[in-house]
């Protein structure tokens, strides 16, 4: 039976993905995540070591595995030293789960990253995932350990509901974004709109037809996450074609490859309201974008999974509230 006293005290630790973000844990939760060494040999190749006592500790390594690959080589390798150093628990603290949208076998001879990359972290030893806003929920299932699936909705709709938007119609950018954006909406008292985006190669969106009331509105469209922007540019412009007066958009994950941060830059979105799961450099940055943290969401997660308390009481927006 698990108990608290003897996984001993918590050591939390960060990988080089998002130090900005697990810094941000760190304060909120008085420990420092730095407490490991990575360095790279000339080759490329990643050396980890943790420096602190791991033994009988309660492990929390923070890293969003966003590209390149090297970060979930990182996470891997953080996990398999904690487990050699004999934690008592490791729980794979995920902000954004790379390689999601690989779900499942939708063309003759893919893979399924999202299982694969699943499978290496449980393989290196990780007990707990502790995940925030998966490509696709049912991506807990991939993971044969208990998965925390946190929602990032709490911090974005906070922040819309301070704005006090004007008649605001909710605009689920496809249909795999609807039941997001329809949870925003109860949120928000706003109605609903969707688009119908077809995606005609990877990477590519092409916009149909938007249903919904959006003339004279004010639209949010709502996503989970901006890779190229392409999705949330064409959006927008569609939007303002049929005649919103304003459109701002959100997304937990922040990707900005590419030429997102011009395509969204250039276009007349208001606002673009992402969260910190992937630290945006200087260079994807852009004058509409506006990030938020989920510093706190998380780190009240790591301190309740700590203590074993409930950590539902942070599952603000639920499945059943799309
Ligand atoms: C699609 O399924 C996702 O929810 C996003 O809409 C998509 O990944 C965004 O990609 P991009 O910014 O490249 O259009």
């Amino acid at each position: 039976m698990e108990d608290i006293y003897q996984r001993g005290p918590l050591l939390l630790l960060s990988g080089r993905s998002n130090r900005p973000l697990a810094l941000e844990i760190g304060v909120q939760l008085g420990e420092s995540p730095l407490g490991v060494t990575i360095r790279d040999f000339a080759d490329g190749e990643i050396f980890v070591r943790i420096d602190a006592n791991a033994r009988g500790r309660d492990v929390f390594i923070i890293q969003p595995t966003v590209a390149p690959a090297e970060t979930i080589m990182e996470l891997l390798l953080m996990i398999d030293a904690a487990r050699r150093a004999s934690a008592a628990r490791i729980t794979a603290v995920l902000p954004y789960f790379g390689y999601a949208r690989q779900d499942r076998k939708d063309q003759p001879r893919v893979a399924i990253g999202a299982k694969l990359v699943a499978n290496l972290i449980v393989a290196a030893g990780a007990d707990r995932v502790l995940g925030m806003d998966f490509h696709q929920h049912q991506i807990q299932g991939f993971f044969d350990i208990p998965v925390d699936h946190l929602y990032a909705a709490p911090v974005l709709t906070q922040y819309f509901e301070r704005l006090d938007l004007e008649e605001p119609v909710e605009v689920a950018p496809d249909v795999g974004s609807a039941k997001m954006a329809r949870g925003f909406a109860k949120r928000l008292g706003a109605s609903f709109a969707i688009i119908d985006k077809r995606r005609p190669a990877a990477n590519v969106a092409q916009i149909l037809n938007v249903v919904g009331d959006v003339e004279g509105k004010t639209c949010l469209l709502t996503d989970d996450m901006i890779d190229t922007g392409g999705t949330l540019a064409q959006a927008v412009h569609a939007l303002i074609e049929r005649g919103a007066k304003e459109v701002y958009a959100c997304a937990t994950h922040p990707l900005l490859s590419a030429d997102a941060a011009a395509r969204l830059g250039d276009s007349p979105v208001k606002e673009v309201v992402v969260t910190n799961t992937i630290h945006v450099p200087e260079e994807r940055r852009f004058q509409q974008l506006k990030i938020l943290s989920v510093a706190g969401l998380l780190s009240r997660a790591v301190r309740y999974i700590h203590s074993n308390e409930s950590v539902s009481q942070l599952f603000e927006m639920r499945d059943q509230d799309a």
